[in-house]
């Protein structure tokens, strides 16, 4: 697939993600077959203050590319400025966020409240197609505020017509929560009526699914979001399933733990050792989160307070794991709590340092 200049082949897209897809984690994924990245959302209005969060969330690195960065806005003159100053930065893709559905945006009538009106979007894109020198522009959206209101084509074609080279289609709606079952049918409708390529997004965990969504939808690619989190070999895996036919299936351990201690590598360059710990806590429990002693292993992350305890601990884990130290029939039902939020253990006891 192409995105301007820019081919990508068969690769896939990672989604944006406030939080996690940082420049540590893109980077990772890159390395591992990803073939586009995304910063999480900026805000329009943020670039043009040289908001130093906003400045920091925009960054990225040469090994990231080709990348996307993603706007927050509603206000086509302010998205204007931004993306003028943005396409400074020579982006491969300037992306208008449609479908954040969390208060703090949707209060301010943007990210997914903008579903509620298709002109005013085709408006914003086209100010950003008019503004981005060049630099193709896309739109992420949900299938529509509620199931009531899916207007997912009407938007498409409103995204179309203002100029945007991709559309990005989260299939569920704006009030429905993440453990729900994604509506793909609508990306297959939605494929049928535009003639921009369209990627689907929602709910792929395996690289299994994402055949399976380009064999019902006919999407032109997929964006993998949750599927990544602590698992960035999804794309690995996808790339050779795509090339040979063959599943390699999941990773050793012993290239988990690798993977994960050169991703903490990568965090600790950008964000110093204490600044850090929080962020490779986080990744400790999402990388190790489907194999056993999980449960032990939180109760230390969440006690252990610098980098070297926190290293020590993969260390000893690798071997534990490896030597089937742990009751591999321990149960904990992770994955669907991980489904819900993915900060999942704040539902428990454990408390963060
Ligand atoms: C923690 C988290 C943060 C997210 N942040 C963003 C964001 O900044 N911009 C955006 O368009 N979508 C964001 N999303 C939505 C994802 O990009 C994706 O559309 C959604 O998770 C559905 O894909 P999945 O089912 O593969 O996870 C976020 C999702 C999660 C779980």
């Amino acid at each position: 697939m192409k995105i301007g200049n820019v081919d990508i082949g068969n690769k896939l897209f990672l989604a944006p993600m406030a939080e996690i897809t940082d420049s540590p984690f893109r980077k990772i994924c890159k390395e591992l077959g990803a073939g586009f990245t995304f910063t999480q959302m900026v805000s329009a209005a943020g670039v043009l203050k040289n908001n130093f969060q906003t400045l920091q969330n925009l960054s990225f690195n040469i090994l990231e590319k080709p990348i996307g960065v993603q706007i927050l806005g509603n206000n086509p003159s302010i998205v204007y400025d931004a993306v003028q100053e943005i396409s400074t930065l020579k982006p491969d893709l300037i992306d208008l966020n449609c479908g954040c559905s969390v208060d703090k945006v949707t209060s301010k009538l943007m990210g997914a409240a903008l579903l509620n009106d298709p002109i005013k979007i085709g408006k914003i894109v086209s100010a950003m197609v008019k503004a981005s020198n060049g630099i193709p522009v896309s739109v992420k959206i949900r299938l529509g505020r509620n199931q009531k209101k899916i207007n997912v084509i009407e938007v498409a074609k409103s995204v179309e017509d203002n100029g945007a080279s991709i559309i990005f289609i989260h299939a569920r709606t704006s009030n429905e929560k993440y453990d729900s079952e994604p509506h793909w049918e609508w990306i297959a409708r939605a494929k049928e009526k535009i003639n921009i390529p369209v990627v689907g997004n929602g709910s792929i965990s395996q690289p299994q699914d994402v055949f399976r969504m380009i064999k019902e939808t006919n999407c032109d690619s997929a964006m993998i979001a949750r599927g990544a989190i602590g698992n960035p070999f999804i794309f690995q895996r996808y790339n050779y399933m795509f090339d040979t036919g063959i599943d390699p299936g999941n990773p050793s351990f012993d290239s988990i733990s690798a993977t994960l201690l050169k991703h903490i590598n990568f965090l600790v360059e950008d964000y110093g050792e204490i600044k850090c710990l929080y962020k490779v806590k986080k990744n400790i429990i999402w990388y190790f989160r489907n194999y056993p002693g999980i449960d032990l292993l939180m109760y230390n992350v969440f006690s252990a307070r610098n980098l070297d305890s926190l290293k020590l601990l993969i260390y000893e884990h690798t071997e534990k794991v490896k030597n089937n130290y742990y009751n591999s029939s321990e149960n904990y039902d992770i994955d669907s709590k991980f489904k819900k939020r993915v900060l999942f253990w704040l539902e428990n006891e454990y408390e963060m340092i």
